[in-house]
């Protein structure tokens, strides 16, 4: 209870998000740079949830416009101006800091959890010292800074890769980048502190000396796991980060009751819902709002983007956007499914079928090589194989709808806006122009003309023709 209380303690949330990310060389800020379908900035935030605060701020510059509405609710922002550094992004938050401690976190570190900040936080809390920083070692420091620790086993300063001595840097305990800092204080320190560095910047870092020459106590509090707060610097960190959270996604969905039967081809963005059940094949790529319901079978080898599915469908080798599946739908393989395409239960979409802003009703079937694009279908209707839906007249889109129990001949075209109604059949090879009321045959191609003995006409002898029908 006594740590809870303290815990609450801290009064602001500063995360440091105004990098140029220059080594990203993006014209998209750093931050905004997408692990497993989330901004790496978004990972930063949600994971700060888990620490009652009460301030949080995002410090914002280069390209903020593009980073302020992607902030959760409760988030302010505050703007530097010319990214000086880390202890610069810092100074600019004065306005929301106070004389009690700040948590620092960097915006560029997606893997970390709200377990992990509430750690450090509660080892801060019950550890008698002025701030703490979150120490790693990971398997390679390059490029880290080095935390350089007194006989006392606290922390006398931080030195930065680039500014340490070949000494320094063989030291393996490197700073994770978070901290909870005397907020007023280390403001104070950071006004007198120079940028008399490699990069001629305002280290943050440099906070750790400064409370040490004025007596205070500065604390480590070592990550157990090497990679929790990798940073991204580059797009090899990117990769990085990005290889370890698919890894980490795709263990808590076996987890909780998901088939991953290759997790290493397998992606699934951070914000995608599966159920207990479900079976992911080889090479599938799930991204975006897309759920699956219990039962389903995905691949192997589909993309499934802002896609619903629903229970015991199966969708293989294909490729589906802002697709509706109910219940038992089948679809490939090789299929392309295209917003608002919408199959209703038992419904299929076969081998080379597209199908855009249409509802396909329950048990009906789109089994090969067509096109339906803005037509409803009714149910237990069959579409014929390589059946189009000509539904642009160059100018603009027209519906089709085809009625219930309907049987499509092969090689159909609908030249919408054309209505179908229930029971019809349509003759293979259609040019269907007009609409086909309901229980009628609808048959629109020319009529065959076989003409006989055409072989011996070719050599010079003629003997008749048929009609034929
Ligand atoms: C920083 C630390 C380093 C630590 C590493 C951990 C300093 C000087 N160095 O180095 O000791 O090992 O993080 O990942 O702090 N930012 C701003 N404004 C600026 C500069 C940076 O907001 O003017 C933000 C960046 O957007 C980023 C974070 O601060 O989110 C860290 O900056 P970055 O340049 O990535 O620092 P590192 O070189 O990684
Ligand atoms: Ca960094």
């Amino acid at each position: 209870m006594g740590v809870s209380i303290r815990v609450s303690s801290i009064s602001t949330i500063v995360v440091l998000a105004a990098g140029l990310g220059t080594r990203m060389r993006s014209n998209l800020p750093k931050v905004m740079h997408p692990v497993c379908g989330v901004p790496l900035l978004s990972h930063v935030l949600a994971a700060a949830d888990a620490v009652e605060a009460g301030r949080r701020v995002v410090v914002l510059g280069h390209g903020h416009d593009l980073v302020r509405p992607i902030l959760p609710d409760g988030w302010e922002v505050c703007l530097q101006e010319q990214q000086r550094g880390t202890g610069d992004a810092l100074l600019s938050a004065v306005a929301f800091i106070d004389d009690g401690p700040v948590l620092v976190l960097s915006g560029d570190t997606p893997l970390v959890t709200g377990e992990l900040f509430r750690s450090l936080v509660e080892a801060h809390a019950a550890s008698a010292v002025d701030a703490t920083v979150l120490v790693m070692r990971p398997a390679d420091p390059s490029g880290y800074g080095r935390v350089l620790s007194g006989s006392d086993g606290l922390i006398d300063r931080i030195v930065e890769h680039r500014d340490a001595t070949p000494e320094e840097r063989r030291v393996p305990e490197v700073n994770a980048g978070m901290y909870v800092l005397p907020g007023a204080e280390s403001l104070e320190i950071l006004r007198g502190v120079g940028s008399d560095n490699d990069q001629g910047e305002l280290y943050l870092t440099d906070v750790v000396a400064g409370l040490r020459s004025r007596g205070r106590r500065v604390g480590a509090v070592l990550l157990d796991d090497p990679d929790a707060a990798l940073g991204v610097n580059s797009r090899v960190d990117l990769a990085q980060v990005q290889a370890l959270m698919r890894a980490r996604i795709c263990r808590d969905w076996m987890l909780a009751g998901v088939t991953v039967e290759d997790p290493d081809s397998t992606h699934i963005d951070a914000t995608v819902r599966l159920e207990a059940d479900v079976t992911l094949l080889p090479f599938c790529c799930l991204r975006g709002s897309t759920s699956v319901g219990r039962g389903s079978v995905i691949g192997p080898s589909a993309t499934l983007i802002d896609t619903v599915v629903g229970e015991e469908c199966h969708v293989r080798h294909s490729y589906t956007e802002g697709a509706v599946l109910a219940r038992g739908v089948k679809v490939g393989p090789f299929s392309y499914l295209r917003p608002a395409a919408r199959l209703e239960d038992g419904a299929k979409a076969g081998a080379f079928v597209e199908i855009k802003k249409s509802t396909i009703g329950a048990g009906s079937k789109v089994p090969h090589l067509s096109y339906i694009g803005d037509a409803t279908i009714g149910v237990g209707t069959n579409i014929g194989a390589g059946n189009i839906t000509a539904n642009y007249d160059g100018r603009e889109k027209h519906p089709t709808v085809i009625g219930d129990n309907v049987k499509t001949g092969a090689d159909t075209v609908f030249v919408a806006p054309v209505t179908l109604g229930d029971d019809v059949t349509v003759g293979a090879g259609s040019i269907i122009t007009k609409d086909v009321p309901a229980g009628a045959l609808g048959i629109a191609r020319c009529r065959q003309k076989n003409v006989l003995g055409y072989a011996g006409r070719r050599a010079g002898d003629a003997s008749g023709e048929d009609d034929g029908d």
